[in-house]
């Protein structure tokens, strides 16, 4: 999958379907040629460099009025040439100079993917799943070795890149910005889509047009945050949902970072993603190693879904891992939204034991049930049960729980501490604060400097202590607020621009020692819902909590924008009580079932309180999705109708094979004598013969017919109420199943 032209010295990343190519400039820089669809002849693509002379440039050599880097497409710029754009690397050498000119030295191919070490990153599992090409660079004034890493994989449409920096010098270096990836693409028809919100409206879809100057998104809070994700595409203004040109970045990591595209006064673009550099400073001693995130970036001809669907096929396969990765993930029910602190053991019981009649695997018990947490103010930081609502500690109550034939989760804030509690009391210096500044609180919580190894041990030993001695098959890893005032007491004054992306090593290190202690755990991330809902946790956290608000119209939306980049595997999603906690809506709850099945179902709602009508209910949505959740997991996933974009929110599942597909449509508003409608669906085989069923529909028609003149919405009623079979009300979703005829 990778080719060398050694006369030429031009790199050719390809596998038959994509194409990375970049090349050694005569000044030993590199120089980035071609990201695309595959280029498949072989020769040195050296014609595909442009450049001009310009009036008002820098140039290279003295005699030489054309070579500036302000006009090469370069591969990782670096501060202080006579390039003018923001770089990938800037770097300060021990007489203060910020100027830093690597050269090419030398470079390796691998068989499949290094691992980075304390890092979450994608892989391959056998050697010829990937190809990694890793060159090495030199500053010799500076004695810094950069080694550039790409690897291409066989299956996917993507390349993963990261950065490795070796002090091979005498002096000490100061990394202030190390980018983990730089594109410059040859130019700027492009608009952006970003992933943005906020608390409860996560990843909504913006799509920009680009113009001269920064396009950009970010996180300075510590976490990768409810505002913006870690993500970046560029589409042509042509490209939709499912045709043209796109390009997805993606950054496999959870704390700062900034994803920006700078379009140059020549109509380039350049593409940058990596940890936010403002406030970073990572010293360099002789000898240390500091390795960059990883940043993915796919290839689709397909429009945005197919990105998507590279991004799902990787991040489900070859990101996620161990022993839950490819296992059917067990039907829940969570407690939060039902009790919130205010519960005993016995109310638990009750909860379980209807949860267990209607068909749920797992009970998690969230908040509230450690030291003296009755609310928001205290507790966290004292991982041992409250005797008052466990009187046999959560050993017992997890028995009781094994005992109705269930597994038993349980939630954990980890990182955080209210100052009313014995852990804080006890090390009262363990959170971040600057010293004589008061810390801000969020939540009445304060954040444990886990940039430190005692700090992260003292945690991993209480948590170790529960896991070990009760039957914990899943914890819900809550963070419930961002990071301000950050300083850590360890650290001397010139290594505090390093600690932001130390405390999530230490997130990322507490995660793999509980996994190595626990295998078979599985972890759900959380941060107030989507916080830090990103590439790097799903390495660690095959699910996570897509976001607090739970109201199944508003999920159409939130799911809709994380399905840009993440699998359905790991979204958490939950059929919540009516009216809805967050946005006091009232809907069916068939729809509450459908919107939910695109992800890791269960029910965050008790079902005592629900009507005989609903529980039947409840037990067929969890029948259906038992029987479909393979499919769910693993089926590709199409984008049908946007609910940014209109009344519907449509989306399709359909196993690779063409076999079967579920189709979930959820009009938003009802409508009254609305129009014939049709859904063109995607993914079927054309000549076979498939039978559509919903709640309204039944009948047979070939998949060129389905997805070439649509499959039928109307639900006869034209929005009013005939003969009490119609769907004249709002927030109506119904799902339709279309299985092949043998
Ligand atoms: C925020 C989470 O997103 C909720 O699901 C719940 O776990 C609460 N925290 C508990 O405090």
């Amino acid at each position: 999958m990778i080719t060398v032209n050694e006369k030429d010295r031009v790199f050719h990343l390809n596998n038959g379907r994509i194409s990375y190519l970049l090349y050694v400039m005569e000044s030993g820089q590199l120089g980035h040629l071609y990201f695309g669809k595959a280029l498949n002849r072989s020769g040195s693509y050296l014609h595909m460099v442009e450049k001009a002379h310009r009036p008002m440039t820098t140039y290279i050599r003295e005699g030489d009025l054309y070579t500036s880097y302000e006009h090469l497409r370069q591969e990782y710029p670096c501060y202080g040439t006579s390039d003018y754009r923001y770089p990938a690397l800037e770097i300060q050498g021990g007489d203060g100079s910020r100027i830093c000119k690597p050269e090419y030295q030398r470079y390796e191919i691998i068989k499949g993917k290094r691992q980075l070490e304390g890092l979450p990153a994608t892989y391959a599992e056998e050697a010829d799943e990937a190809a990694t090409l890793e060159i090495y660079m030199k500053d010799a004034l500076l004695g810094l070795e950069l080694v550039l890493s790409y690897s291409i994989f066989r299956d996917v449409d993507a390349v993963a890149r990261s950065v490795r920096f070796i002090n091979k010098g005498e002096g000490t270096l100061f990394l202030d910005r190390a980018m983990s990836m730089s594109v410059d693409m040859p130019d700027a028809e492009f608009q952006t889509v970003q992933l943005s919100g906020a608390w409860s409206r996560e990843r909504y879809v913006k799509v920009r047009d680009l113009a001269p100057g920064i396009t950009a998104v970010s996180s300075m809070r510590g976490n990768s945050s409810h505002h913006h994700n870690p993500f970046l595409a560029l589409k042509r203004k042509t490209a939709t949902e499912h045709s043209g040109d796109v390009y997805g970045f993606s950054l496999v990591y959870s704390g700062n970072f900034l994803a920006q595209a700078e379009v140059d006064n020549y109509q380039v673009l350049r593409i940058l993603l990596g940890i936010n550099p403002f406030g970073f400073r990572w010293k360099l001693e002789q000898g240390e190693i500091f390795t960059t995130p990883e940043a993915v970036t796919v290839y689709s001809g397909e429009g945005l879904n197919g990105m998507s669907q590279q991004f799902h096929r990787l991040y489900r396969n070859r990101l996620a891992r161990g022993y839950w990765r490819d296992r059917e993930r067990p039907v829940l029910i969570n407690n939060w939204e039902a009790t919130q602190f205010d519960y005993v053991e016995q109310d638990l019981l009750l909860f379980a034991g209807k949860a267990k009649e209607c068909g749920v695997e797992m009970f998690v018990l969230d908040d509230g049930w450690f030291g003296a947490r009755n609310d928001d103010k205290r507790g966290l930081g004292d991982w041992k049960a409250n005797r008052e609502k466990l009187p046999d500690g959560v050993e017992g109550l997890a028995e009781k729980i094994e005992a109705l034939g269930m597994k038993f989760g349980l939630w954990f804030e980890p990182e955080m501490v209210n100052k009313d509690s014995d852990f804080f009391r006890s090390h009262p210096d363990y959170i971040l604060e600057t010293p004589g500044r008061s810390a801000s609180h969020g939540r009445n919580q304060f954040v444990l400097d886990f940039s430190r190894k005692e700090v992260v041990d003292a945690v991993y030993e209480q948590m170790y202590a529960l896991l070990s001695t009760a039957k914990i098959s899943y914890i819900k890893w809550d963070m419930n607020r961002s990071i301000s005032e950050c300083y850590s007491a360890a650290y001397p004054a010139d290594r505090q621009g390093e600690i932001f992306h130390r405390y999530i090593l230490g997130v990322y290190e507490l995660h793999e020692r509980l996994l190595q202690a626990f295998p078979e755990l599985l972890i759900e991330s959380c941060s107030s819902g989507g916080g830090r809902f990103d590439a790097g946790m799903l390495y660690y956290a095959p699910q996570g909590w897509v976001s607090d608000d739970s109201d199944a119209i508003e999920r159409t939306k939130i799911q809709y924008g994380t399905s840009f980049v993440y699998p359905l595997s790991c979204m958490g999603a939950h059929v919540s009580a009516c009216p809805n906690d967050q946005v006091g809506r009232i809907t069916p709850i068939e729809t509450r079932g459908n919107v939910s099945y695109t992800g890791a179902f269960g029910y965050e709602l008790d079902l005592n309180r629900l009507s005989s009508t609903e529980i039947e209910t409840v037990k067929e949505q969890i029948a259906f999705y038992k029987e479909n959740r393979g499919l769910i997991a693993t089926g590709d996933f199409y984008r049908l109708l946007s609910p940014f974009e209109g009344n519907f929110a449509a989306w399709e599942i359909a196993d690779q094979s063409g076999s079967r597909a579920l189709v979930t449509v959820t009009r938003l508003l009802s409508e009254v004598n609305g129009p014939y409608r049709r859904l063109l669906l995607r993914g079927l085989r054309k000549e076979q013969k498939y039978h559509v069923e919903s709640r309204y529909l039944s009948y047979d028609a070939y998949g060129d017919e389905l997805m070439q003149f649509g499959m039928m919405l109307e639900d006869k009623s034209s929005g009013q109420v005939i003969d009490g079979s119609g769907g004249c009300q709002d927030f109506l979703s119904v799902l339709y199943e279309v299985t092949a005829v043998r």
